[in-house]
Formats: C-alpha cells, structure tokens, sequence
C-alpha cells in the first residue's frame, strides 16, 4: 500500500528527533520515496548527513542551496508528495502550521502541499495540554490533518501520556491504512452541514448553534476515502481543503434545499447532517425593526423538508442517511423521523450526553437501523464520530 509513494518527513526540533530516522528507514523498507525536509531546529537535534544517508538526497532545509544558489522550490515539493508527514511536530511548528507563518522551508511545502498531512506532536506534557497548543491543534485538525498521538482515540481531556511522539512504526500502520481505505469509497456524496439562517430583516435572523464540524467531518472523512463529495454549507466558519469537496454555500432552508434538490439525483448517497430551521418569518422586513416597547408577534411558516422531499424521489440504489438532534424520548423520535423521511439510517445524536451534538469537537452517538439494529458508540472526537459513520454507510450501500 505504501510502495511507490512519494512522502515528505518534515523534521522540527524536538528532542524525538532520533525518532524520525526510523521513521525514513522504515518507510524506505515500505518501498517509499522519502524527502525529508527540516526545520532549522530540527537540525539542531539530528543531522542532515544522517537522514541524506538513509533517503540517499540532499535534505532540504533551506529556500536555497548555499554553495550553487539554485532554488528549493516548495511549490514542487508540495505537488510531488502523496503525503506529507511532520514528525516530530514541535509546540513552535504547530503554531506556525495552525497560523500559516511560513518562515521556513517546512512550513512554506506545508502550506502549498496539495497531499494529506499527518502531524506526530512531541514535546512534554505541559506544553501539550497548554490551551494554546491544544487551539492550534484543533485548527489543524479543522484544516483535515490527521493528528497521530500515543493516545489518539482519547480525548484532550485524558491527557496523561500525551505530548510523547508516536512510535515510527505506529506511525507508518496509521500511513498505510490510510492509503488502504483511501480508493475504497468510489461514490459520489452529498452532504449538508451547518445551520440555516432564517432572515427577520436586514441585521437579524432566525438560526441554531450548530457549528459545521460533524459535516465538515463526514465530509473530510468521504474525501479521504476517495468519494467525490458535495457540501451544502449553511453559515459556518469551519473550512475545507479537500480538493475532492466541492463546497456550495448557502445560507437559508430554501437555498439549502434547492441545492440539495438540484444535485441528488447522480448522487450514490446523501447525509443530512445541517440543523435546518423547520420555520422561518412569513416577511422579511425591508428595514430594520424598530423596537416599539410593544409585545412583537412575527409568524412563522413551514420550511421544506429537505430529508423528506429527497427520502420521496430516492432511488433503490441511493443511500440516505439523516440525524436526529434531541433532548427527549430520543429513540423513538428519531425511528419517527427515519420512517416519515425514508432514510436507510439515522444517527441520534442526544443534548443530554456530555461533549455531544452543537459546537464541540466531540460526539456521542446510537446509529438505528430500518431493520431494527441498534448500535450505540462511545463519546469520541467528531473525525472519529464521522469514519463511524462512513462505515456504516458502506455496509448498507454495499447491500443494496
Ligand atoms: O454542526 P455541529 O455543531 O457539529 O453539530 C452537529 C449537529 C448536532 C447539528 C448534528 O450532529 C445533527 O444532529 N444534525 C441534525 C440536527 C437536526 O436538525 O436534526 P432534526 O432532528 O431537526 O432533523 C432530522 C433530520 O432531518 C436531519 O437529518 C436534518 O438534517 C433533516 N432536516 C430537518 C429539517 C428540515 N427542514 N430539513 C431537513 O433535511
């Protein structure tokens, strides 16, 4: 699976350093080519001489090479790469990464690499849980890198043993059943995320709390899978860089739901994942509202169901996945809304589970089935929520 692909080892300053010559040898071994690329730190702690002599090329570490001047070009770099792969990754360099400060050669191939990035954090454990790194590493995250640590599964909170770099051979298995599942997922996917924004007037609308991050995650996890995807995004500040999702903004149920609409139909699956406003104002006033020190009606009207409308028109072959957001009575609520919407399955997500649902970077989650499977998941990072989800979505497609 590793053999024959082109993989960037970025190198920081870290005393784990040492690790990173293993990890050349042992992606060499895989039948890899490796380039590796340092920080000037980086080479601090292990020397370039030692890495040429395993990758047999120059290291690259600088904008030019000192004696010809010829040009590093990061650009090239970043184009030839399959992966790019920073390990170790220091406290400095994942700030740098997480805030695109491109004052050296890594950051600069980081930041054109069109490849997916893998980022093995080491430093002690104080800096680790500090909320700075932790920010930073949940941007990257954000940004669809693949963060590899010890205790990877866990959660931040659970923060004893973190900060160590991950063993190279761990680190090369995560690599390889990456690229094993990275061509399994030959479909085309649409999937909405994200709220919607009901307009009242000009400066206020009608909206919910969902914050992108659980589409924005199933999202990733269908590109990296090799499906072509679409995004229908309401307003959110989450971002994609998979150059597999093509994203279409929208900001209301209707646009939502005209979007959806217009491109189901050569679609192999759908996941409706936006919080979509069931109503919105009956008018949108032209100007501001002014407060009248009266009580204010507004009437509100029904917006289409986008779920439903796509559950009316899907065809046998096509998979339609929904989720269920609720506070009470939460299965049979959702089994109701599988039913009335059609859907293959529907992921209940409930507001009374701790670190679940709106805003936060974790989910827990009970996928239910139309044949009466129950499967109940524990409290995990969206990224992970969301490859439990594309596996499920395989199994029922697959059974079609
Ligand atoms: O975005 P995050 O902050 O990460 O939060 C994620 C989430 C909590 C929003 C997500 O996990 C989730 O539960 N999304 C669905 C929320 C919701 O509105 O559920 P619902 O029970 O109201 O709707 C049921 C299903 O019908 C959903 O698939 C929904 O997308 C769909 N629907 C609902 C109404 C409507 N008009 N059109 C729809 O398509």
């Amino acid at each position: 699976m590793l053999k024959g692909k082109n993989i960037i080892v970025g190198i920081t300053g870290s005393i784990a350093a040492y690790k990173a010559a293993y990890l050349v040898r042992g992606l060499i071994k895989k039948g890899c080519d490796v380039q590796v690329v340092m920080t000037p730190s980086g080479k601090e702690f292990i020397t370039p001489v030692t890495l040429s002599a395993l990758t047999g090329k120059p290291v690259v570490s600088e904008f030019f090479t000192a004696n010809t001047g010829s040009w590093n070009s990061h650009v090239d770099l970043g184009l030839w790469a399959d992966a790019l792969v920073i390990a170790p990754a220091s406290a400095s360099t994942i700030g740098k990464m997480a805030n695109g400060i491109a004052d050296n050669m890594m950051i600069t191939t980081y930041l054109s690499a069109k490849a997916p990035v893998f980022v093995a954090p080491a430093m002690d454990l104080d800096m680790f849980a500090h909320p700075s790194t932790q920010r930073n590493l949940q941007t990257l995250r954000s940004y669809g890198n693949h963060i590899i640590e010890p205790t990877s599964g866990e959660l931040a909170s659970h923060l004893i043993g973190k900060g160590r770099m991950e063993e190279p051979e761990v680190i090369i298995e995560y690599l390889e059943n990456f690229f094993a599942q990275k061509e399994t997922l030959k479909k085309k996917i649409l999937i909405t995320a994200g709220p919607t924004h009901e307009k009242l007037d000009p400066v206020r609308f009608i909206g919910n709390y969902s914050s992108g991050k659980m589409g924005f995650a199933l999202a990733e996890e269908c590109a990296n899978r090799g499906a072509e995807v679409t995004l229908i995004a309401g307003p959110v500040s989450v971002k994609t860089i998979h150059p597999n999702i093509k994203r279409i903004d929208v900001e209301s149920a209707r646009e939502m739901h005209d979007a959806a609409l217009s491109c189901f139909e050569d679609q192999d699956a759908a996941i409706l994942c936006a919080a979509v406003a069931d109503y919105r104002p009956e008018n949108i006033a032209d100007m501001k509202l002014k407060r009248s020190g009266e009580t204010m009606n507004i009437n509100l009207v029904p917006n289409p169901d986008i779920a439903a409308a796509l559950g009316q028109i899907k065809k046998d072959a096509q998979t339609l996945v929904g989720f269920a957001l609720e506070t009470n009575d939460e299965e049979s609520n959702a089994l109701g809304k599988m039913e009335r919407k059609n859907l293959d399955f529907i992921v209940l997500n409930s507001l009374q589970d701790k670190g679940a649902g709106f805003r936060v970077d974790t989910n827990k989650i009970t996928i239910l089935n139309r044949n009466g499977d129950k499967k109940e998941f524990a409290l995990k990072l969206k990224s992970e929520v969301a490859s439990d989800i594309i596996d499920e979505l395989v199994k029922v497609s697959d059974n079609k």
